[in-house]
This record gives C-alpha cells, sequence and structure tokens, in this order.
C-alpha cells in the first residue's frame, strides 16, 4: 500500500507476472555466538520489545508468505531451538561456524532450484516486509539484489564497491578493506540479499575462506555474480534503522527506542491519544478503539486489547489483557492476563492478575489484588482487598480489609459470593465457602461455613469490656 504513495511512479506488472514469480525460500542466519553481548542468552535471544530477536525477524519472514524458512543455528543450538519451537520453520544446525557463507552452504541442499532465495541475519530485527517486497522485485533470473544502507559511521560493516557506472561489482568486508578509499565508501552491506537458488548454489560451493577472518564469506558471492555477468542491483534502505545491526546492548537499547517510536507512531496514526510519545512503552500488538487516552509511562505487553474511550493513567503495566469501551485505569495498576469489562473503575494501584474477569462497571480500588477470579456487573471491592479463586456476582460489595483464605499451605479452594451480597470490612472468607444471595456478613468475620442467602451472618467473638481494668506500669516507677 505504501509503495504506491511514493513518489516514483509505480511500474505496473501485469498481475500473471507476479503470480508467475517462483516460490521464495527464506534462510535466516542466526548461528553467531554475539559474544561483545556479554550474556549467557545467545544473542538471537536478547528480548526486543520482549520478544527475541530471531522471532521478529521470523515474523517479517512469515509476512511475505514464503514457501519455507529454514533457521541456520549453531550458538545455543538447542535453547535458540526451544525458545522457538513454536515458530513454522526449519532448523539446520551449522557447528561449527565458518562464516556467513558457511551458513548458507549448510542449507543449499535443501534449497529448490527452481526458488528464489531471501537471506535475512538474526540480528537485523527491524527490516519492514514491504522493504523485502522492493527487494524481491529487483531480483530474477539472471539478477540479485542486496539491501544497502548509507552510514554516518560504517565502521564494521562491509563496503559496496561500485564501479565508475555506478555497478556493482563487489562485497569488501571491513577488516579486508585496505585501500583508504574502499575504508571511505559510506555505502554499507546489510548482508540482506535476494537471488536465485540455483546459481547461488554454485557460487556458494565456489566460496573460499583466504581473508583475514579465515571464514567463508556470503558477501563473495556478488564478486562470483559479476564475474557471470549477472546483474545486480543493491536497493539503499529507506531508513538506517530498519537495518540496524544488533551486535552489543547499546545497538540492542537503540533498536528499542527505534521499534518503540515506531509502534508508537501507529497508535497515534490510529488515533490514540498519548501524552508524551516517548514515555509510552509498546511490547506487542495494541488494538485500540476510538479515544483512547494513554497517559505517561505506560507500558502495554503482548496482546492487548483497549475499548472506545479507555484511559489509562500514568505508571500502568497492561499485559495480554482485555479492556473495555469506557473503562478508567488509575495510575500505577498492574493487568495481567485479565478481561475487564466495559465502564469500570480500576486502581489507583489495583493488581489485577491472570484469569480474571471484570463485569460492566466493577470497581476495583487501590491495594486490591484479583486473581483467578470473576466479578459480576456493579460489584466493588474498593479497598485493601485479596480476592483469589473467587467467584463473585452482580452488585456485591467487598468491604475494605476482606480476604479470601483460598490456600490452605496444601491446596487452593474457591469463594462463592452470590449476587447482591455485602461482605462486611475486615471480613476473612476461608474457602471454599459460599455467601448466598442477599446476605450480610458482619464486620471482622471469619466465614468458614456457608452463610445463607438473605440473612445476617456474624462469626467474631463477642466485645466484653473489663470494668476496672488498668494497664500496666514501667518497673521501679
Ligand atoms: C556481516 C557481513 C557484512 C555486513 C554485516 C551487516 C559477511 C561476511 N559480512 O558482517 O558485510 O556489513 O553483516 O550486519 O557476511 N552467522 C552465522 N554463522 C556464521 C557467522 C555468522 O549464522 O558462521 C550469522 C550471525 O548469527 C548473524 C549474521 O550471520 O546473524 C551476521 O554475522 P556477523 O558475524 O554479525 O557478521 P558481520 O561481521 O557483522
Ligand atoms: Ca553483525
Amino acid at each position: 500500500m505504501k509503495r504506491a504513495r511514493s513518489k516514483r511512479p509505480a511500474r505496473a506488472r501485469p498481475a500473471a507476472a507476479r503470480t508467475a514469480a517462483p516460490p521464495l525460500s527464506v534462510v535466516i542466519l542466526a548461528a553467531g555466538q554475539g559474544k561483545r553481548m556479554h550474556s549467557d542468552l545467545p544473542k538471537v535471544l536478547q528480548p526486543l520489545a520482549g520478544r527475541p530477536l530471531l522471532a521478529h525477524v521470523i515474523a517479517t519472514a512469515r509476512a511475505l508468505a514464503p514457501a519455507g524458512i529454514q533457521v541456520v543455528y549453531g550458538h545455543g543450538g538447542e535453547k535458540v531451538r526451544a525458545a522457538l519451537a513454536s515458530e513454522p520453520v526449519s532448523w539446520v544446525l551449522q557447528e561449527p561456524q565458518l562464516g556467513t557463507g558457511h551458513a548458507v552452504q549448510q542449507v543449499a541442499s535443501q534449497l529448490d532450484d527452481a526458488h528464489r532465495v531471501l537471506i535475512l541475519y538474526g540480528d537485523v530485527p527491524l527490516i519492514r516486509p514491504g522493504t523485502l517486497q522492493q527487494l524481491l522485485e529487483l531480483a530474477g533470473a539472471r539478477s540479485l539484489a542486496l539491501l544497502s544502507a548509507r552510514l554516518d559511521d560504517p565502521s564494521g560493516y562491509g563496503r559496496i564497491v561500485r564501479d565508475a557506472r555506478g555497478h556493482v561489482r563487489r562485497i569488501v568486508e571491513h577488516r579486508d578493506a585496505k585501500a583508504p578509499r574502499e575504508l571511505a565508501l559510506r555505502e554499507c552491506n546489510t548482508g540482506v540479499m535476494a537471488l536465485p537458488a540455483a546459481p547461488l548454489k554454485s557460487w556458494l560451493a565456489r566460496l573460499r575462506n583466504d581473508n583475514t577472518q579465515r571464514e567463508y564469506y556470503l558477501t563473495d558471492v556478488i564478486a562470483l555474480a559479476v564475474a557471470q555477468r549477472f546483474a545486480v542491483r543493491a536497493l539503499i534502505a529507506p531508513s538506517a534503522d530498519e537495518v540496524l545491526g544488533i551486535n552489543d546492548k547499546a545497538q540492542l537499547a537503540a533498536a528499542e527506542t527505534a521499534l518503540r517510536r515506531r509502534t508508537v507512531g501507529e497508535l497515534l496514526q490510529a488515533g490514540a491519544t498519548v501524552i508524551d510519545p516517548e514515555r509510552l512503552d509498546v511490547r506487542g500488538r495494541v488494538r485500540l478503539g476510538r479515544d483512547v487516552v494513554l497517559d505517561v509511562n505506560v507500558v502495554l505487553e503482548g496482546d492487548v486489547v483497549l475499548g472506545d474511550r479507555v484511559r489509562i493513567g500514568a505508571g500502568c503495566i497492561v499485559r495480554d489483557s482485555e479492556i473495555g469501551a469506557d473503562t478508567q485505569v488509575q495510575p500505577f495498576c498492574s493487568i495481567d492476563q485479565a478481561r475487564i469489562g466495559s465502564a469500570c473503575r480500576i486502581g489507583p494501584f489495583a493488581r489485577i492478575r491472570p484469569d480474571t474477569t471484570l463485569g460492566t462497571e466493577a470497581h476495583i480500588g487501590n491495594f486490591v489484588e484479583v486473581k483467578n477470579s470473576q466479578l459480576g456487573p456493579r460489584s466493588k471491592a474498593n479497598h485493601l482487598t485479596y480476592l483469589g479463586d473467587a467467584s463473585v456476582g452482580a452488585d456485591v460489595n467487598v468491604g475494605a480489609g476482606t480476604i479470601t483464605c483460598n490456600y490452605d499451605g496444601a491446596n487452593k479452594s474457591r469463594t462463592l459470593i452470590e449476587d447482591g451480597a455485602f461482605i462486611g470490612s475486615g471480613s476473612m472468607l476461608v474457602a471454599p465457602v459460599r455467601v448466598g444471595a442477599g446476605a450480610t456478613i458482619g464486620a471482622g468475620s471469619t466465614i468458614s461455613q456457608d452463610a445463607p442467602a438473605g440473612e445476617l451472618t456474624v462469626a467474631r467473638s463477642r466485645q466484653v469490656t473489663v470494668r476496672g481494668w488498668q494497664r500496666p506500669k514501667k518497673r521501679g516507677a
């Protein structure tokens, strides 16, 4: 969609030519160690917006609907596979790791000669599918396409060497570049390339490791292609952010910032009011209704759905939850894996834990914790309460300081509070227990047997007054 709006006139290609494009195989290189991370976690599992780097790359690859995705893994081997076990990819082990060319050699036998191949890096996570689509359109039976970037600081990167007419001739790695003229080149290799499978395989077979790192460089296929009169086309990435390679924690933090800006920008485009775009974190996917307001230092994680006119106060963390229209979440709440109805009032300082469901107009106030519980419409727990493993009906009022004693040290049990019940402040509800519809519990009760519907139940020792009692005095006074 975006490309249609770009200034470059879109060259119309007949639909038939599009459908005739050969099937696509994506190869993701993810075997490198990532020494510069100084971490026990393999580099491609380092989290970006709450998900492993490699998961971002796989998601981008999937957006292209390829025939297959092959991930070359090695360092941190089984950890990497286990962390991403549910991804629809094939895993290919590279052991030992002798360079990017050697990595692609490991999958060569599994690549169909008739396919196009797109090579992605597990440590370059922010590329947009649209950019890759453009790259793929530049690759053909006799041409390959590589993604380059103009960088202010090209150190560490391979440089794109062009001839006098501007044609790409080869790539020279930073460490192998001797001529100052080469080191001064600003156009860098991002590592991403698209090319036909059959010639790729023949070039891979001819790679040599006669370079400073004694590695088999994938980048050397460019010179081999040029020698065979293949066209080599370089697409300059629309932004340096997209092709940021992540080798250390500083680059990881820079990617986090870039991705946050991108996702917050999308929320703004969708109509959200964001009080300070620099102080909103989105680590996942957010779906929004109209006129949603997000105050400062809000963190949205995983899958979050916010209905029309939802307001999230400062300092809240909302993770994998759905919040209904017109609900207000006041500052400093934590909401995790919950479904919150419409027109509810939450917080400030409320903690809503997994498997909680709140009905319309429910209120959960300050210092209230709710876990694995359902509250019906208009029910309230406004102060200092723990509701765990509880089923609460409609129009229930839970007084301050009430606790469901759901755990006996070995097992969890449920508390049932039926419609219209009133639980006096400071009550202990010792589960399993049931409070009938319309029942009233006297304040300070410890309820360990069912309380009948419609009646007042009080369970506490009777108040006594000891006449003439004197406070103890300090000895020797
Ligand atoms: C590579 C490119 C360089 C480019 C840069 C962009 C080569 C020779 N150089 O250099 O031109 O500018 O990326 O970031 O390709 N990997 C394996 N197996 C290996 C070695 C690497 O799977 O044996 C994977 C790594 O996990 C990583 C990617 O390949 O995802 C790139 O490897 P890295 O060592 O970071 O290459 P660079 O030296 O950065
Ligand atoms: Ca790298």
